[in-house]
């Protein structure tokens, strides 16, 4: 009778569940999809395929394989390189700050996981948020060309952004955001141009095949802030910036570990999902100051007295330093329908409540 009991109570918490969990699929495209795009995606391409872009041929830029795109006031434009006056009658508003956005490893302008990122700031409507699509430069399979590629990529980024300067873009508060690869491409920029650059974003950035040559570096911008979410796996180990933000630990995510998936490609594209997060007040997280070798190191100890800082865009510029967050949780998901954030940013389909 007792064990009955039991086996009643069980069905009905299963048909709960079972209700729950097919009432709440996820809408497509989760940026879990993103997981399979390295190596998995279905692409007709093979090794042969792949292009090398010499970065100091003449007349590179610009190139048909980079393409830029500008998104403001709810509008998109395409950006024409053919037009020197371009910028005059495009839909850019010279009221907004400036951020560049560069993906990596087999992106895009509407690809996993950097869209997340895109329409994060879209919707946070402050910005002019140009993204610079080099996916015909960093195909699948081909991750050692897009290495490569980064020179000619962060060349012709630079030169249009020289250009945008000369016809009255202020570049005094320009940010480049990159994930992965698109990190160092972002630093690579300031390779290229005269000025300085005022903020470099790197999530989580890149690791195999990148020498010190093409790697991010402190002195690339005026402050380079990295958020470190898979370090000494797909993402760069040790210190790399004025501040590094070591989130849980900065090696893998916690949520990343349940076994159904890679945890290290799960915690390298999660990055961009903090940075998400970081746009919306009330959801950004405050990072503690914590041990100079993370993500290297241990779990420091707690109660190290500091200054805490905001994670991601709102970082001041003047702090240095390593700071640790902790949370469990996916970032920027949506617990419950009508909640900010973006879906594709959960492993799960929300809870109810
Ligand atoms: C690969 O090739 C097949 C046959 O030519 C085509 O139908 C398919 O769309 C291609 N896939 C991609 C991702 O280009
Ligand atoms: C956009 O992001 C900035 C920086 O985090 C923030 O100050 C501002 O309040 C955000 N705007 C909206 C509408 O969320």
């Amino acid at each position: 009778m007792h064990s009955l009991n039991i086996r009643i109570v069980y069905l009905i918490i299963l048909g709960i569940f079972i209700c729950v969990k097919a009432q709440f699929t996820l809408p497509g495209e989760p940026v879990k999809d993103a997981l399979f795009l390295h190596g998995f995606v279905q692409s007709n391409n093979t090794l042969k395929d792949c292009v090398f872009r010499p970065a100091n041929a003449k007349d590179l830029c610009p190139d048909s394989g980079i393409r830029f795109i500008l998104y403001t006031n709810g509008r998109k434009e395409v950006v024409d390189q053919s037009q020197t006056d371009w910028l005059r009658q495009s839909i850019w508003d010279p009221l907004k700050e400036n951020m560049f956005l560069v993906h990596g490893y087999a992106g895009g302008d509407d690809t996993l996981p950097i869209n997340v990122l895109r329409d994060a700031y879209i919707q946070n409507g402050s910005y002019n948020v140009w993204m610079v699509d080099w996916g015909e430069l960093g195909e699948t399979p081909c991750y050692r060309a897009a290495v490569h590629n980064m020179r000619a990529v962060a060349r012709c980024t630079g030169e249009f952004i020289s250009s945008l300067r000369t016809v009255g873009l202020p570049t005094d508060r320009l940010t480049c955001v990159g994930h992965s690869l698109g990190a160092h491409v972002c630093g690579l920029i300031s390779k290229y141009v005269l000025f300085r650059m005022h903020r470099i974003v790197a999530l989580d950035p890149a690791r195999p095949l990148i020498t010190p040559q093409v790697k991010l570096n402190i002195g690339d911008a005026g402050a380079v802030h990295v958020l470190h979410t898979n370090a000494g796996h797909y993402g760069e180990g040790g210190r790399g910036g004025h501040v590094d933000f070591c989130i849980n630990g900065g090696r893998i995510q916690p949520y990343c570990e349940n076994g159904e998936i890679d945890a290290q490609l799960c915690s390298h594209i999660w990055a961009v999902c903090y940075m998400a997060e970081s746009l919306v007040p009330h959801m950004r997280k405050r990072a503690e100051p914590c041990s100079r070798r993370c993500p290297s190191g241990p779990r420091p100890g707690l109660g190290r007295i500091g200054i805490p800082v905001f994670m991601g865009q709102d970082t001041p510029l003047t702090a240095s330093g390593s700071f640790c967050v902790y949370d469990n949780y996916t970032p920027y998901c949506p617990k419950k329908a009508g909640d900010i954030g973006d879906v594709r940013c959960c492993l799960k389909a929300p809870e109810i409540e």
